[in-house]
């Protein structure tokens, strides 16, 4: 069956449109109901709008509670019919009250290899520690910031010349083939959290 997703994002978009493509090539069985940012002037609206795309903008008002910004990204959500939620680049913290809302259905990519490296900028921290190998996980988002249980993860290796935008570059690659992935595995009911464990029905995950 056809999932029914919502993504969220601020900037530029890039696995969102990696996302749309795989649906668009047949590989990925889900439906985007709805983009939604933060930012006005994010790229990845653009796109949502030149491909017909159902998307909206949430400012948040001056003074406005997380909780009360949240509530009206849930309500949107809501109404779009989707199940899973995706986030795609969203540099918020989503509250308890929007977490519990989907509970166990909202998905995160992140471009090291968590727990290594939570946070902004993670392949400069990649980078200033030296690793040999950083790489990219998508997980489940819990209240904390990069700290939910892991779905899967791709790894590549850090070369001696990398600046930031090349290890970035190797880095995002890899993203946009995992996430449709895992995303799949969520449209064929394969993917869910129980009791805070990750299962994965008849997936070999280091083989992805
Ligand atoms: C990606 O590196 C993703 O891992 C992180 O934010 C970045 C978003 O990039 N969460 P894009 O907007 O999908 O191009």
């Amino acid at each position: 069956m056809t999932l029914p997703i919502a993504i969220i994002l601020s900037g530029r978009g890039s696995n969102m449109q990696a996302i749309h493509r795989a649906i668009l090539s047949g590989r990925l069985d889900a439906e985007i109901r709805l983009i939604l940012s933060d930012q006005i002037a994010a790229p990845g609206l653009q796109y949502a709008k030149q491909n017909n795309i159902p998307h909206a903008w949430v400012e948040k008002t001056l003074g406005e509670s997380r909780e009360a910004f949240d509530r009206r990204l849930l309500e949107k959500i809501e109404a779009s019919g989707s199940s899973w939620v995706i986030l795609a680049g969203y540099m918020r913290i989503l509250s308890p009250v929007f977490i519990r809302h989907f509970s166990n259905h909202i998905l995160n990519i992140h471009p090291s290899l968590l727990p290594a490296f939570p946070g902004l900028h993670a392949q400069r921290q990649a980078l200033t520690a030296g690793v040999k190998e950083a790489g990219c996980t998508v997980h489940f988002v819990d209240e904390g910031c990069d700290t939910g249980p892991i779905v899967a993860q791709r790894r590549v290796p850090v070369l001696p010349e990398d600046s930031e935008d090349s290890l970035s570059a190797r880095i995002l690659e890899q993203e946009h083939q995992l996430y449709p992935t895992c995303i799949q595995w969520a449209a064929e009911g394969k993917l869910s959290l129980e009791g805070g464990k990750v299962k994965i029905l008849g997936q070999n995950v280091d083989n992805i």
